[in-house]
């Protein structure tokens, strides 16, 4: 298969790009940057956090619509976001969201970009949780106060920490081209049993061999993780991939003890 990724030069991009020329895509990614393998696009582009997510898709929804070959498919990776932070609830993919703050209503605004209502081309969003990988996301700035014996949970450590490997995003986006009976939204998150951030604490600190006591405040996650990261640590979702599971992705990380295990082998 032929595939354009948008956002391939990041994180998350760049493990999808290598998992799928792996299976012997053809892959080209949109960046900003020029580069072999590169579509660029000028610097009218906005820096906002809405704009870079809504034209990005907006520009490519269009291109499809427009295309004389449409692609077979079509996948977007969005949030968890969309689901309001609860410490009762528990959200599949057809559970309501998405008009309650700045990021579930941009969440909405950003799948709303990429529909093609009737159109040939298969669709299907991926609402990712918090990315764990090597390299990057959120775990990255983690690791250092971890590896120091300074982790602890954040906040009341209470809330739920929808997570996910990043092999299983790559994978299941992959999954999502490859699968013709794949379509609609998929929950790109774990699905071992609930994890609170307390528990991912305690897991982190067993990972790495240390301690792990001390809580670290709301104001000082704002201050090292930025206002998006820090909403993503301090509120949490209870999220299950019912649909995930239903279409017959097969996750390699199902546990966060092994999945944290790998991350920092
Ligand atoms: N990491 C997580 O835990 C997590 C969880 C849930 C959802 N997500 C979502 O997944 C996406 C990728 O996350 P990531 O961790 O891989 O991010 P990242 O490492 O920061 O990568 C960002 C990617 O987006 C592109 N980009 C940056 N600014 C842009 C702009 N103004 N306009 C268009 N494209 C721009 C970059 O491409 P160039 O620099 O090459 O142009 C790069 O490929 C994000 O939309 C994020 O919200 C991530």
């Amino acid at each position: 298969m032929r595939v354009l990724v948008g956002g391939g030069t990041g994180f998350v991009g760049t493990a999808l790009t290598q998992l799928l020329r792996a299976r012997g895509h053809e892959v080209t990614l949109v960046s900003r940057q020029p580069g072999p393998s590169r579509i660029t696009w000028n610097e009218t582009f906005q820096k906002e956090v809405v704009q870079s997510r809504l034209e990005s898709t907006q520009m490519l929804a269009k291109a499809i619509t427009e295309a004389p070959q449409p692609p077979q498919a079509w996948v977007l990776v969005t949030g968890v976001a969309y689901y309001r932070p609860s410490l009762t609830a528990e959200y599949d993919e057809d559970s309501p969201g998405g008009d309650f703050d700045f990021f579930s209503n941009l969440v909405t605004r950003w799948e709303a970009a990429a529909r093609l209502p009737g159109h040939s081309t298969r669709q299907v969003v991926v609402r990712s949780g918090v990315v764990l990988g090597r390299g990057g996301g959120a775990i990255g700035h983690m690791l250092l106060p971890f590896r120091l014996g300074l982790g602890g949970p954040i906040g009341s450590g209470q809330q739920f920490f929808p997570w996910i490997h990043i092999v299983d995003l790559a994978g299941i986006v992959a999954h999502a081209l490859e699968a013709n009976h794949v379509q609609g939204i998929l929950n790109g998150v774990a699905p071992a049993p609930t994890t609170t951030n307390a528990d991912f604490a305690r897991a982190l600190a067993s990972a790495l061999g240390r301690p792990a006591f001390i809580p670290l405040p709301s104001i000082v996650v704002q201050a090292v993780f930025g206002r998006e990261r820090a909403i993503m640590l301090l509120e949490g979702q209870k999220v299950v991939p019912r649909r995930t599971l239903a279409t017959g992705y097969q996750y390699s990380f199902p546990e966060l003890g092994a999945a944290l295990k790998e991350v920092v082998a």
